[in-house]
């Protein structure tokens, strides 16, 4: 056994390879190795009791010894095999990019909105998506059988809750929080029950704001969405209002952008009217105040819903809104790093 033993560390010390250690492995610990043969070729009818066991014990020591050697002796191999590897350096390999984090752009286009209401001393308020219906609807003046309730509009969840359809659903939440007067904005995501195409999404970002104080007039919202508007667009804007129907306003209208593109005279974008419906507004209904706990008689105000999503899209030249909740992140990279 000793020499086997000796024969075993000599055959493994000069062993370079790995098919060279598994040779090894075979020639004594394989069927016919010279360890396994050696329990074979024992006339065991000739030792005692105790001669038997004392083998036996020799033996197993013996094998332990070789497993342990010979896989140690492999384990060596494969570590100065690899660090071989990584000492052939090639310097011609070209780099690992790194890929940095990036804003999507309708967090880019909402930052730099708040930014510019926050300059004009409007408070920024987020609030729930999964909203009360009573916030979302009757708060603000949405009786029951108007067809923005209707099924085919809303999500609706269990407990009278919705998720919400518009970001109006924050107006009564912000007046009976804050009371007058109150100038706020309140951006966040909503949800409509619609087809998805290159320019509807079942969920997409709106920013509502609200204007509330003693003798506000339209006179007050137009000043207020050209400064937003010049300021958003880096340029002086022209505006106009037209007459439109919201549940939570009277008068409410339409404002329309003059077209960016063309100026005015007429081009593709605009579909050659030189005008574009950006955003709509009005002054806020009495009842919205008076479910808000404020006093009508004493308050008045305006509201306006700008659609964050479009409004990031124009920004940003995107044509197919299926773009931004794509979740491939070589959209977001077009637009920013984070530094
Ligand atoms: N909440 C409306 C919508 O989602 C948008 C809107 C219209 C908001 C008129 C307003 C407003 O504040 O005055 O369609």
């Amino acid at each position: 056994m000793q020499q086997i033993k000796e024969q075993l560390v000599e055959a493994l010390k000069s062993a370079t390879t790995a098919e060279q250690v598994e040779r090894i492995r075979v020639d004594f610990l394989g069927r016919k190795g010279s360890i396994t043969l050696l329990a074979k070729n024992v006339d065991f009818s000739k030792l005692t009791a105790e001669e038997k066991k004392g083998f036996g014990q020799k033996l197993n020591e013996l094998k332990g010894f070789a497993t342990d050697a010979i896989a140690a002796a492999s384990a060596a191999l494969a570590s100065t095999a690899t660090r071989k590897k990584s000492n052939d350096l090639d310097l011609t390999a070209p780099g690992k990019g790194r890929r940095l984090g990036a804003l999507h752009p309708i967090t880019l286009a909402q930052m730099e909105l708040e930014d510019v209401f926050q300059g004009m001393g409007f408070t920024v308020v987020y609030g729930p998506e999964v909203e009360s219906e009573y916030f979302c609807f009757e708060a603000v003046n949405i009786p029951h059988d108007h067809p923005a309730r209707d099924m085919q509009d809303t999500f609706w969840l269990k407990n009278q809750l919705v998720m919400r359809t518009h970001t109006s659903a924050q107006q009564v939440r912000a007046l009976k929080r804050f009371g007058a007067p109150f100038r706020g904005v309140f951006p966040g995501r909503c949800f409509r029950f619609e087809s998805i195409d290159p320019s509807h999404e079942n969920t997409f970002y709106q920013c509502e704001g609200l204007y509330v104080d003693k003798g506000v007039s339209v006179a007050n919202l137009i000043a207020v969405m050209r400064t937003i508007l010049s300021q958003t667009f880096k340029r002086d804007v022209k505006v106009r209002l037209r007459p439109g129907y919201f549940p939570f306003v009277e008068p409410g209208f339409e404002l329309d952008l003059n077209c960016l593109i063309c100026g005015g005279k007429g081009c593709a974008t605009c579909k050659n009217s030189g005008w574009i419906e950006l955003i709509p507004c009005g002054l806020v209904h009495p009842e919205v105040l008076r479910q808000g706990g404020i006093d009508p008689k004493e308050y008045s105000g305006f509201a306006f819903g700008v659609g964050l999503t479009r409004l990031a899209m124009m920004k940003y030249g995107i044509r197919d809104i299926r773009y931004l909740n794509c979740g491939d992140l070589r959209v977001n990279e077009q637009f920013s790093t984070i530094m």
